[in-house]
């Protein structure tokens, strides 16, 4: 299961992005960009959710705003990169990724408003680790426009921690255990096999350990 794979740091993934999982996305690029224009809608329609059900929370409504902005202006780039490509549209249903983490969530509160906000942090970071990842393998036009969505992910999960750590400390919960938590489940999602190939799926079902 383990690759002898270069030291990788990193304050929330525990796992770098398997090879094979990169080596799919090169092959796939009509599929990667379609389903990457959904995880921006996605990100967007999330944050303005939170801003729904935490209503009274203005700090909250606020950095959510601004992010759900930023989603929407990354939605409308990659839209126009699947334009300029002449990439055809298709409906995608999402994968197992954000999904299998939102499981994870608590039902009640105090507790769901901690959990939700690590669930977006581990969402923003691995799509931000994927932007470098990608940036490095994928070759022009598509590694200049991931490189530029890098540092807008990497601010975003911040944002999601900061949320986090916050709503923890009212909750009196213990933030570490619960970022241990989703980041088991996390760095499973990313390592083991998936049938269908998205943005934030495993690597590929039966393509072997061939590296
Ligand atoms: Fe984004
Ligand atoms: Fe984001």
């Amino acid at each position: 299961m383990t690759q002898g794979a270069a030291p990788f740091a990193h304050p929330l993934l525990r796992v770098p992005t398997p090879v094979g999982w990169v080596r799919m996305a090169c092959e796939s690029r009509d599929v990667l960009l379609i389903d990457h224009a959904n995880c921006e809608k996605k990100a967007a329609s999330t944050a303005l959710a939170l801003m729904f059900a935490y209503a009274e929370d203005l700090d909250l409504a606020e950095r959510m705003s601004r992010l759900a902005r930023e989603e929407l202006r990354h939605y409308e780039q990659v839209a126009k990169l699947i334009r300029t490509l002449r990439v055809a549209p298709q409906r995608l249903a999402p994968g197992r990724y954000a999904e299998r983490l939102r499981r994870l969530v608590a039902k009640s509160e105090p507790h769901r408003e901690v959990d939700l906000m690590i669930c977006g942090a581990f969402i923003e970071a691995r799509s931000c680790e994927r932007f470098a990842t990608l940036a490095a393998h994928i070759g022009a036009p598509l590694s200049d426009f991931f490189r530029g969505l890098h540092d807008a992910e990497a601010r975003h999960y911040r944002v999601y921690l900061d949320l986090a750590r916050r709503a923890a400390k009212r909750a009196n919960v213990a933030l570490d255990a619960r970022v241990e938590t989703f980041a088991a489940l996390e760095a499973e999602l990313i390592t083991l096999p998936d049938a269908v190939f998205r943005f934030h799926s495993g690597p590929p079902a039966g393509a072997g350990s061939g590296g």
